[in-house]
């Protein structure tokens, strides 16, 4: 039955255009920039994020991280994408679908990051709004999972945006940051409303 059938996504994705971002697969041409990004973002990163390994900017790790994208899309586990400023090709972040699920569930979790420098001026709901017509056409899939931590304003606000339903409240959900934290759950649908 065509609803249950996987997508096959072995080649390199085409990349994804959106309202002024362009989301495309990481490649080894990106690590200076993602690196510098990274650390120049650090503090405004590590309260909402899993702990950063101490080797997380080297250029070995991200060539491991770049292994694992690529593994998890093949296996249709994962999809990761970086975003870049249409006009200039600027590394903004980083969005991924990850732990897609079949079979019945059909679903996948999203997951953001914006470099500090460029917060707050409408990239990453240009972005999520760039993916969703991917997840829900291309990978089919028919849920769209997100969750964050209750004090974090800004992907609230994202997702509340960006047509998500607040649909729960989980108590210890991810460890962030080193604590294990109660999560907001979200979650877009693909025959919800377009926001
Ligand atoms: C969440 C995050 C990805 C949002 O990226 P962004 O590019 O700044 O988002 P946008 O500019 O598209 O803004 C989305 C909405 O959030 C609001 N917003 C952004 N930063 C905010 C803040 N610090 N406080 C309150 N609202 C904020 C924006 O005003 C906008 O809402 P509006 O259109 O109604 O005004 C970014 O803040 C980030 O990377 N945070 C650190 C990592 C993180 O939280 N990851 C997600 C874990 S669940």
């Amino acid at each position: 039955m065509a609803f249950f059938r996987t997508a096959n996504f072995s080649d390199p994705l085409p990349s994804i255009e959106g309202n002024g971002v362009m989301l495309r697969t990481p490649g080894p041409g990106d690590y200076a920039e993602w690196a510098a990004l990274r650390d120049a973002s650090r503090a405004f990163l590590t309260p909402w994020e899993p702990t950063w390994p101490a080797d997380d900017l080297t250029r070995a790790a991200f060539r491991r991280r770049l292994r694992r994208y690529a593994e998890d899309q093949r296996n249709d586990q994962s999809y990761a994408f970086f975003i870049f400023r249409s006009s200039d090709q600027v590394l903004l972040g980083g969005l991924t679908l990850a732990n897609v699920r079949r079979g019945v569930a059909q679903a996948g979790s999203l997951g953001y990051w914006i470099g500090g420098p460029y917060a707050r001026r409408g990239h990453m709901t240009a972005a999520v709004r760039a993916l969703l017509p991917f997840a829900f056409g291309a990978l089919r899939l028919h849920r769209v999972e997100a969750a964050c931590i209750p004090s974090n304003a800004a992907s609230i606000r994202l997702l509340e945006n960006s047509g998500f339903a607040r649909e729960g409240y989980a108590r210890e959900y991810l460890c962030i940051n080193g604590i294990w934290q109660d999560h907001l759950l979200y979650a877009r649908l693909q025959d919800d409303a377009r926001a």
